[in-house]
């Protein structure tokens, strides 16, 4: 079997698995999840059941795979394939190595003590800061050798079957603390000319200041980080193919290098990154922020980078958000935070997430507001599930499109011979926002699923038709195949056709007459 890979085709990026393109329906779990075999077992995968899944991220630590010094220890991987198998799912996994948001906790022990080795990045006062600085040759070095183990056993126990179809590699990287590394040592990396690489990414030269004034500390951030990822990755890579991505935490307020991860694969510097980094094949942002379409926007900005979402706010608008990045982005993977709590009854909460850990996260408390969100995120997973071979056929095509509601009331969309006036409908607390996504099969037919809106197909500006339905068949997919249910030519295709505030999905076929 081919080993899965992600190209960009006739300017559609898909992600192939097996030999055929994949989509991707995710979610990730908690940090400490899958440290344990026997908690997966009882607290994650009897609650992943009911959301429709088909692909669980869950994070590989390097302190649990060499605990001493050259000593590797795999069974944790071998029991979660196992386990994934036994649930018929795909596992995209998160290499926890020298970085995870931003800091270096989850690096072995032997790595911790030995700080003269392994030496941290420091602040403008000089002090130490958590995080093993990306200068640190003997820290690269060593992660490199634990990433080149793992893809090799990796390969060896899944090399066949592709359970594990993507790798990221490091967590939310970028410095906390401080805009950059002020040690002696990266004081005069810093004061030296850039790269050549960097000098013809954006055509110019001179040291960092020269180059990029204001923000010359998160440049040469970005290119401290973007180099050891690649001298990672590309180790890794050379044993084991698998698609390798990195994933932000986003900039945001208060807007300074160092309160979000400064030198992290932010859109701003995706193109430094792209020049310093080319093993890494995508730039994923980890969304908790509410302007989920502006950011969508920013990560697939002149179609340079396919939209993976491999961390999304686990509040009920994530049952609408899929449909958007699906229908609108092409996305290739949507995956909800803590994916575990969804469906947990609250008696059987276990490592959920504590509200102070989300403030120094700097993450929106109502983006963890679980309320709701299981019941509808499943059937969307599971509405979604059943066409993704439509979706593929339809990504890049233009004739597939998705709209979200903000602060607007609706939206007009533009096929060939008609608009589509969208109105949002009203939610409650508690019920997902509007939104959706449009395929137009033919001139005159057309597939609209999502949640919450109504719809009302106009002529074209300065068509003097009137326009008409000839049947709406209300039903589902199932393997991609239409199954109609009812057949809605009555009072329920008067004013408000639509879909209500659970996931749905309508085929209809127009027509106009003068
Ligand atoms: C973003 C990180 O990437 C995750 O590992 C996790 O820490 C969440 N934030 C918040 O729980």
């Amino acid at each position: 079997m081919l080993i899965p890979q992600l190209l960009k085709e006739d300017g559609v990026y898909n992600l192939y698995v097996d030999g055929k393109p994949y989509i991707a329906l995710a979610g990730e779990i908690h940090n400490s999840s899958s440290s344990g075999l026997k908690y997966m077992e009882g607290k994650v995968w009897p609650y992943l059941k009911g959301l429709n899944l088909n692909t669980v991220i869950l994070p590989i630590y390097w302190e649990l795979i060499e605990p001493e010094q050259g000593e590797f220890d795999f069974h944790l991987l071998e029991g979660l394939i196992e386990q994934a198998r036994h649930e018929n799912v795909r596992l995209v996994l998160l290499w926890f190595g020298l970085w995870k948001n931003g800091n270096s906790t989850y690096v072995p022990g032997w790595v911790k003590r030995d700080y003269k080795t392994y030496f941290r990045a420091v602040n403008e006062r000089n002090e130490p800061l958590n995080t093993i600085s990306p200068l640190c040759r003997s820290a690269v070095e060593a992660d490199a050798n634990a990433f080149i183990r793992f893809m090799t056993h990796l390969k060896k126990i899944d090399g066949d079957q592709h359970t594990v179809i993507m790798v990221q590699v490091e967590n939310e990287v970028g410095l906390l603390g401080s805009d950059r590394d002020y040690s002696e040592y990266a004081n005069a990396e810093f004061n030296r000319p850039i790269p050549t690489v960097i000098e013809s990414c954006y055509n110019t030269s001179g040291t960092w200041e020269e180059a990029f004034a204001e923000n010359a500390a998160e440049y040469f951030m970005a290119y401290q980080y973007a180099r050891a990822v690649e001298e990672i990755a590309s180790a890794g890579s050379k044993i084991y193919p698998l698609p390798l991505f990195v994933n932000a935490w986003l900039e945001q307020f208060p807007w300074r290098p160092g309160t979000y991860p400064s030198g992290g694969p932010i859109a701003k510097v995706m193109k430094l990154w792209k020049a310093a980094a080319p093993t890494i094949c995508l730039y994923a942002p980890d969304i908790y922020l509410p302007k989920f379409t502006e950011i969508c926007e920013e990560y697939t900005a002149n179609n340079e980078n396919p939209l993976f979402i491999p961390e999304a706010r686990r509040d009920v608008v994530s049952a609408t958000n899929v449909f958007y990045a699906l229908g609108k982005h092409d996305a290739l993977c949507f995956a909800p935070f803590g994916i575990e709590d969804l469906l947990t009854p609250p008696s059987d909460e276990g490592g959920g997430i504590d509200m102070n850990v989300l403030m120094a996260l700097n993450i929106d408390m109502s983006s963890f507001n679980t309320n709701g969100t299981g019941k509808y995120l499943a059937k969307s997973y599971e509405l979604l599930g059943n066409m993704l071979g439509v979706i593929q056929k339809y990504r890049g095509t233009g004739k597939m499109t998705g709209f979200l509601k903000n602060n607007d009331r609706g939206c007009t969309l533009s096929f060939s011979k008609y608009d589509l006036k969208v109105s949002y409908k009203f939610s409650k607390e508690g019920q997902p926002v509007s939104g959706g996504l449009v395929i137009e099969v033919s001139d005159h037919e057309f597939i609209l699923a999502g949640i919450g809106f109504s719809v009302e197909f106009l002529p074209k500006r300065g068509d003097k038709s009137k326009v008409s339905f000839i049947r709406i068949e209300e039903g589902k997919f199932v393997k991609d195949e239409w199954v109609r249910d009812r057949v809605l030519n009555g009072d329920e295709a008067g004013y408000s056709l639509g879909i209500g505030h659970n996931p749905a999905v309508l085929r209809m076929e127009m027509y106009k007459y003068q």
